[in-house]
């Protein structure tokens, strides 16, 4: 019993101290704010309009999680931002991946707290909790919402969307249509690096000038067709490879089914479909952050969940796809492949 060691069911246990430490100094815009320079605590503190009480505490756990550096001890010690806040979570950057942690803080903190009533119940604990509308609808009636949703997603998606633009081999292909495409930043990135490719960006018409102002943004307004409709009720536009990106996972079995058929059918012979989401190993003993992601889909939706290689593989075969691959990306995400 002495080997025995209590540390992660702490760490764990814990965990929402360090997550709200981050989340908190994201909504502050610490990062950005603090940019490039090197800043003594009392100034950053000023800056970010805090009282006293808590600056060093704030500053020092961000330093000990590795969020800030900071030069010296004590009051005159500079505290900058790390190489990777930097990159990552200054909003001046185009690699600012800070939207879903601006969303989870703003949304998902608070559903997460009703995790044990969705076990209970098979229930959704988000904004659709006291209403009969679906996530989306709820989520769409409110433009700042939309926004800070389409954030999120570039977020989460753009290291693995930029790991499948170098993994994949496009060469064989003319045409891509991603879809539920939402900024169109799979396009973007795959229309940048592949000059061959004809993309098309397809989401819901409330989503279409979000996209067109992000892809004009990118100078690529020439290279991406952007095509409105809604997914569940139209056939899906023709093309050599159909993608999507934490698609399948927001509904439930029939549906992921009915969007895995409509796939089958816009795809030109030998064509291939690729979902790229956090697939869940074929075990389920490892990616438990796939895992989680399910639970997740529970507070979001109530009936949609992630799902392993193998459950994808199912689904395909009964379409009629001849065969599949799943292609590991970045973190716990995987892109899987399934040919015509
Ligand atoms: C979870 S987001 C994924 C965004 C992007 N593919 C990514 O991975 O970053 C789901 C996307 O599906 C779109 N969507 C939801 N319902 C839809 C429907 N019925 N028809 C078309 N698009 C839909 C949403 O607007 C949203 O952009």
């Amino acid at each position: 019993m002495a080997s025995l060691d209590s540390s992660r069911i702490f760490q764990t246990g814990f965990g929402f101290w360090q997550s709200k430490v981050l989340l908190t100094a994201v909504e502050l815009e610490l990062f950005t704010k603090l940019g490039s320079q090197s800043m003594t605590g009392e100034s950053l503190g000023k800056m970010l309009d805090l009282h006293p009480r808590g600056i060093w505490d704030f500053f020092d756990t961000l330093v000990a999680l590795g969020f800030l550096n900071r030069d010296g001890n004590g009051p005159t010690a500079l505290y900058s931002n790390t190489d990777e806040t930097a990159h990552f979570l200054d909003k001046n950057k185009p690699s600012y991946i800070g939207g879903i942690l601006e969303m989870a803080n703003d949304r998902l903190y608070r559903f997460w707290n009703d995790l044990g009533i969705a076990l209970k119940t098979g229930k959704p604990q988000n904004e659709i909790k006291h209403s009969q509308k679906s996530m989306f609808e709820v989520l769409y009636e409110d433009i700042s919402r939309l926004e800070q949703f389409m954030g999120a997603m570039r977020g989460i998606s753009f290291g693995n969307f930029e790991a499948f633009a170098q993994k994949f081999d496009f060469s064989g292909y003319k045409t891509l249509c991603d879809v539920g495409g939402a900024t169109g930043l799979l396009s973007s990135i795959v229309a940048e690096q592949h000059k061959h490719l004809e993309c098309t960006s397809f989401d819901l018409p409330i989503v279409e000038p979000i996209a067109r102002k992000w892809i004009a943004k990118a100078g690529l307004s020439d290279r991406i067709n952007i095509v409105s409709g809604d997914f569940l009720k139209e056939p899906l536009p023709r093309a050599d490879i159909i993608t999507m990106g934490n698609i399948l996972h927001d509904w439930n079995l029939e549906k992921k089914k009915h969007l895995i058929r409509s796939a089958y059918e816009a795809l030109s012979e030998n064509g291939v479909f690729i979902v790229i989401e956090n697939i869940i190993d074929d075990d389920r003993r490892t990616n438990a952050f796939g895992l989680m992601m399910s639970l997740h889909m529970l507070i979001e939706f109530g009936d949609a969940f992630d799902f392993t290689g193998a459950d994808f593989w199912e689904w395909c075969t009964e379409a009629g796809f001849k065969r599949y691959e799943v292609v590991h990306l970045v973190g716990p995400c995987s892109a899987a492949i399934a040919y015509k």
